[in-house]
C-alpha cells in the first residue's frame, strides 16, 4: 500500500518534470528565474550579522584554559543565532575600544549572554554597547537586542543606575513555567510570534509544562520591577516564574519603544546543552527555542545596515573553532575561547 502510493507519487513527479527535460538544454536564468522564484521582500535585510559579547573566564571553571584575560562564548548562543538564519561575530570585550566600535558597525543586532560577571571592564563595555544600540536605534536604524540571564540582569542595572537592583532567588538549574501577566499585550513581542504566526498551543503549554531553563541566583520581583519608574517605563513585564521557594520574579519583558526584549531563562539551552538532566529537551521545548530565535533574528533582518561583506567574513566566528568541554558531564557542550590577542590577530 505504502510503496504504490510512492509510485503514484513518483510518477506524479515524473510526469511533471518530463516536459521541462524535453525541453531545450539552454537555461537562461536571466529569463527563467524572476519569473518562477519571486524576489524576497526587498524591505528586510536577509544577510543578518549578530554581535555576541563574549564573558570573562574559559566558561569551564579553568578545566580548558586558566590564561589571564582568557574569555568565552558558549557554542549554543552562536548556533542560536544560526539556526534561525544569522551568522554571528564575537565582540571580544578585552578588545580595544576602537575595535569594538568597528565591530559593532557589521553587525544588525546583539546578544548579552548569561554569566555571572557584573562589575570592571566587562560591565562597562555592555553599558557602552547597550548605549550604542539605543542610539543606533534613536536615529532610525532597527537594532535589536536579547539579553539572556545576566544580559537581562546587566540591563535592569545600567537602566536604574542602582547596582543594588537585583534580588536573591533560588533557581540555579531549574526547568520553569512562564506565568503570562493578565491582560499583556503581546504584540510585537516574542510570544505574538507564537499567538499570531504560529500557535497558540505553545504559550498554553508554556504556562503549564516546564519548557524553560533557569540558571540564576538573582532576579527582581514584579513589584520591585513595576514600583521602579526606570524600569517600569523602559519595560514591559511579560512573564513571571517562579523559584524553588515560591518567590515570583519576573522572567520576560520587552522594551516599550525599542526591539530590546530581555530573558531570565535561557532560550538557547533547550536545543544545545546537555551539561544539565534538568534541561528540557521535549519537542515542545525546541520549539520554545526555535521561536525565540525566529524572533529576534526576525528583529535582525529590518535592520538596514549593510557593511562591506569582506570586513563581515574577516570577522565571523568561523574564524575561530570551539571546543568541545561537556564531557566532564557540566557546564556548556562547546565553547569559544578568545584572548585579547586573538581580537588583534584578525585586523
Ligand atoms: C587550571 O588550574 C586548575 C587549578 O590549579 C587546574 O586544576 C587545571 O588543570 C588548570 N587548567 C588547565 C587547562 O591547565
Ligand atoms: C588584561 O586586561 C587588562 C585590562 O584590559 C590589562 O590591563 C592587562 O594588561 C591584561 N593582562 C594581560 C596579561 O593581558
Amino acid at each position: 500500500m505504502g510503496n504504490n502510493l510512492l509510485i503514484s507519487f513518483l510518477l506524479v513527479v515524473f510526469e511533471i518534470a518530463a516536459p521541462a527535460a524535453e525541453g531545450s538544454q539552454h537555461f537562461d536564468s536571466q529569463q527563467t528565474l524572476p519569473s518562477s522564484c519571486p524576489a524576497p521582500d526587498p524591505t528586510l535585510n536577509h544577510r543578518p550579522a549578530i554581535g555576541i559579547v563574549c564573558h570573562p573566564g574559559d566558561g569551564a571553571s579553568g578545566r580548558l584554559s586558566n590564561a589571564t584575560n582568557i574569555s568565552y562564548i558558549a557554542a549554543s548562543y552562536v548556533k542560536f543565532a544560526e539556526m534561525a538564519g544569522a551568522r554571528v561575530i564575537p565582540l571580544i570585550y578585552t578588545a580595544p575600544p576602537e575595535i569594538l566600535n568597528q565591530k559593532l558597525n557589521l553587525v544588525n543586532g546583539i546578544i548579552f549572554t548569561g554569566g555571572w560577571a557584573k562589575d570592571g571592564l566587562y560591565f562597562d563595555v555592555i553599558k557602552g554597547i547597550f548605549q550604542k544600540a539605543l542610539a543606533k536605534n534613536d536615529a532610525g536604524e532597527h537594532f535589536p537586542i536579547l539579553a539572556i540571564c545576566l544580559g537581562y540582569e546587566l540591563l535592569t542595572m545600567i537602566i536604574t543606575k542602582d547596582n543594588n537592583i537585583l534580588e536573591e532567588f533560588s533557581a540555579a538549574s531549574q526547568a520553569s513555567t512562564v506565568q503570562f501577566v493578565e491582560n499583556v499585550n503581546i504584540e510585537g513581542t516574542v510570544f505574538g510570534r507564537y499567538m499570531f504566526v504560529y500557535s497558540p498551543m505553545l504559550l498554553k503549554k508554556m504556562s503549564i509544562d516546564c519548557l524553560v531553563m533557569q540558571n540564576h541566583h538573582f532576579g527582581i520581583s514584579p513589584e520591585r520591577f513595576l514600583a521602579n519608574k526606570d524600569l517600569s517605563g523602559f519595560f514591559r513585564v511579560l512573564t513571571t516564574s517562579t523559584d524553588e521557594n515560591n518567590k515570583v520574579y519576573v522572567s520576560t519583558i520587552q522594551a516599550k519603544r525599542y526591539p530590546i526584549a530581555g530573558f531570565q531563562w535561557h532560550p538557547e539551552k533547550n536545543v544545545f546543552e546537555w551539561g544539565s538532566s534538568r534541561i528540557p529537551h521535549s519537542e515542545d521545548a525546541v520549539q520554545v527555542t526555535t521561536h525565540v530565535a525566529n524572533y529576534f533574528i526576525s528583529e535582525a533582518r529590518k535592520s538596514s545596515n549593510k557593511p562591506v561583506a569582506r570586513e563581515v567574513l574577516d570577522n565571523l566566528i568561523y574564524n575561530y573553532s570551539p571546543i568541545y568541554g561537556g564531557k566532564a558531564g557540566k557546564g556548556f557542550d562547546e565553547v569559544y575561547l578568545f584572548t585579547p590577542h586573538s581580537a588583534l590577530s584578525y585586523l
